[in-house]
């Protein structure tokens, strides 16, 4: 077992209100893990502290860096600099550029992971390398079909992969997804699914997702963690957390509310 993320104790308070209470957790690199948890019990400010944009009240994170190597300590770290080292969040369509192809947008996200910016005095053989990189990644989220569509034309599914092949553009460590199904039928949502397991197979990435949907937790998920109340309440493969009382307890208490 080969840990790519861990937390220790890790705790953020809005003022009264302990939005994430304590968690300590690890997460192993062949593993898809799950977040789930009720509305509200804390899933969102978890990411948010893995990825830096909110800083931890109490509590550590540590992050083994993309292309491996020993676990970096990132508490309390800039976004940037947390992504840098090789976190990726595969945000909404905010991060896409809409009027650009697919194949441009995996390019540019390339480029501003080599710290340069649109030059168009590079190189001729760095642009080759880039390229070929860029189609690489499409190849693997298999959106060879639209990679010279214009990102605004895009369907639903097809967006949401994007954001994935966006997030894998810079060779990440850990991709967090944020509901990847969220809005899908449900052959797109079969789709999604496919795609995140070929992606944790084959790539040097790890992923880690949050998601409502339960039937497509308990298909995708090697590992699910339990947020209830901003506490790890169970933890373990998807019969262990499902038989698992508390659990149980905080979804029927979160339908009742
Ligand atoms: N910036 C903030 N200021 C104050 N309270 C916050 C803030 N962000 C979140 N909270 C509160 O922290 C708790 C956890 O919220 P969070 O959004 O992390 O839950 P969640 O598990 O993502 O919920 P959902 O399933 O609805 O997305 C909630 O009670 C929420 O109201
Ligand atoms: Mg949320």
């Amino acid at each position: 077992m080969t840990t790519v993320l861990e937390t220790e104790g890790l705790t953020k308070a809005f003022g009264r209100l302990v939005a994430v209470d304590d968690v300590t957790v690890s997460i192993d690199s062949e593993d898809i893990t799950s977040i789930i948890g009720p509305n509200g019990a804390g899933k969102t400010t978890f990411y948010n502290l893995l990825s830096g944009q909110l800083k931890p009240t109490a509590g550590g994170v540590r992050l083994r860096p993309r292309g491996g190597g020993d676990l970096v300590d990132v508490t309390g770290d800039e976004p940037y600099e947390i992504s840098r080292l090789g976190l990726s969040r595969a945000y909404q369509i905010n991060n896409v550029f809409e009027g650009l192809s697919v194949l441009d947008n995996v390019r540019i996200a390339r480029i501003s992971l080599q710290g340069r910016t649109l030059d168009l005095t590079s190189r001729a053989t760095e642009d080759e390398e880039l390229t070929e990189r860029a189609w690489e990644v499409i190849e693997l989220a298999r959106l060879e079909e639209v990679a010279e569509t214009e990102c605004s034309n895009l369907s639903h599914g097809d967006t949401r992969k994007v954001e994935i092949a966006l997030a894998l553009g810079t060779d990440p460590s850990v991709v967090l997804l944020d509901e990847p199904t969220a809005g899908m039928n449900a052959s797109e949502t079969r789709k999604m699914v496919d795609l995140v397991q070929r992606l944790n197979e084959n790539t040097d990435t790890t992923f880690v997702l949050t998601e409502h949907d339960m039937e497509v937790v308990l298909g995708i998920s090697d590992r699910i963690l339990v947020l209830d109340s901003g506490g790890l309440i169970a933890e373990g493969t998807p019969a262990e957390v499902m038989a698992d009382e508390r659990v149980k307890e905080a979804y029927l208490g979160g339908e009742e509310a």
